[in-house]
């Protein structure tokens, strides 16, 4: 629905709910979808990031339902939307919490100053990205475009937060899906091989590379094309075997690839060093473990909390290398905790030493607070949103 804002109010009308105003300050990004600005709410002075994508009346638009159902500490929080209208085209505008910065961001601050990421802080990223794909797993929700610029870094708190919506879909078993989604860099290889059939564990992929690219700096896989990714996937992994070709497409006939063997890990990252130490072996265990050719063979979302690699973020001595906070690790929802229950690893994800604290938070169970206002608005500096 929307409203001209140009309209005035009917005398008779009923005092209708009041909607807050925001005021643009600049862009903060722009893609193929639409603008992301950064805006201020009038009336509360609270900070907001405002998406504005343009209506297309033929698609139903699932960035907005998705939004309005996830809700999780490490998943970007919608707090408004509305539409507004210029041009007589018609724009939805999400309007969520505002995080300064992205992993890509980070990654390429370090990279021009040529620093590696501190390793704690990369450890830190990673589980907190493993944890709001769980939570979206759990529902079968696929991203669909995990990368460095989709993940928001808040750089003082250490808090990360998934966003961008825009590709993700609720997977169903027996349904196909397009498979020309994701980011090149970041993209599973049964899309490039163009598997419709594909799960949740395309993902689980994408994190691999993130992960990857934590440590280097700069993208694992680097391909110019769709095809040449996967020559820079066989680069490392060496050539799939025939078995693993077809897990990622079983109607993929040609399995003609040069042989190629796999590259040690270590030598990925045999420029990587920690403090004149080589990126260690807990976390090539578990980059491994993501970065498979066989999808079903990758490590669940929920699955990556409990692996040892993330074992350090768990002891009460571990600090922050140049001090501040550590970032909310353990402010497990309900469903967090029945999961884990259920999985028998919640001893493993709570520590001991914690056991008595208040480990719980912040549950998030409920989505009674999600407000869809759907009206025309216009921000204070005239820049209609
Ligand atoms: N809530 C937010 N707070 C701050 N910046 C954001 C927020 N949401 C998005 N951005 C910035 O805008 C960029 C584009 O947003 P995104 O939702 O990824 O749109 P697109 O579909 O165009 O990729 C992000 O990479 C990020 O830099
Ligand atoms: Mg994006």
């Amino acid at each position: 629905m929307s409203h001209d804002t140009q309209s005035k109010p009917k005398k008779d009308s009923k005092p209708k709910k009041k909607m807050p105003r925001y005021s643009a300050e600049r862009i903060i990004g722009s893609g193929s979808f639409g603008t992301v600005y950064k805006a201020v709410n009038v009336e509360s002075k609270e900070t907001v990031a405002i998406k504005k994508v343009r209506e297309d009346k033929r698609y139903k638009n699932r960035e907005l339902e998705m939004m309005k159902v996830v809700r999780h500490p490490n998943i970007v929080a919608l707090v408004d939307c509305f539409y507004s209208k210029s041009d007589r085209d018609i724009y939805l505008n999400l309007v969520m919490e505002f995080i300064p910065e992205t992993l890509y961001d980070t990654i390429r601050l370090h990279a021009k100053a040529g620093q590696t990421l501190p390793y704690l802080l990369t450890k830190l990223y990673a589980y907190q990205i493993c944890r709001s794909l769980a939570y979206c797993h759990e529902r079968n929700i696929c991203h669909r475009d995990i990368k460095p610029q989709n993940l928001l870094l808040d750089p003082d708190k250490h808090i990360v937060k998934l966003c961008d919506f825009g590709s993700a879909k609720q997977l169903k078993d027996s349904e196909p899906n397009v498979s020309y989604i994701c980011s090149r860099y970041y993209r599973a290889p049964e899309l490039i091989f163009e598997e419709s059939y594909y799960k949740t564990s395309i993902d689980l992929w994408s994190i691999g590379c993130v992960i990857g690219e934590l440590f280097l700096g700069t993208p694992l896989f680097q391909g110019d094309r769709s095809v040449d990714q996967l020559v820079e996937i066989i680069k490392v992994l060496g050539t799939p075997s025939k078995q693993e070709i077809l897990a990622m497409n079983p109607e993929y006939t040609q399995t003609h690839f040069p042989v190629v063997k796999p590259l040690p890990w270590k030598i990925v990252f045999a420029g990587v060093s920690y403090e004149n130490e080589p990126v260690p072996d807990d976390a090539i265990a578990f980059l491994s473990c993501l970065l498979k050719f066989t999808p079903n063979e990758r490590l669940r979302a929920f699955d990556c909390l409990a692996h040892p690699y993330f074992d350090e973020l768990r002891l009460e001595t571990t600090k922050i290398p140049h001090g501040g906070k550590m970032p909310p690790l353990f402010n497990f929802t309900n469903e967090e905790i029945k999961i884990a229950k259920k999985k028998q690893i919640l001893n493993k994800l709570i520590p001991k030493w914690l056991e008595n604290g208040n480990t719980n938070t912040n549950t998030n169970d409920d989505n009674d607070d999600n407000n869809d206002s759907s009206t025309a608005q216009q921000t204070k500096s005239g820049q209609q949103l």
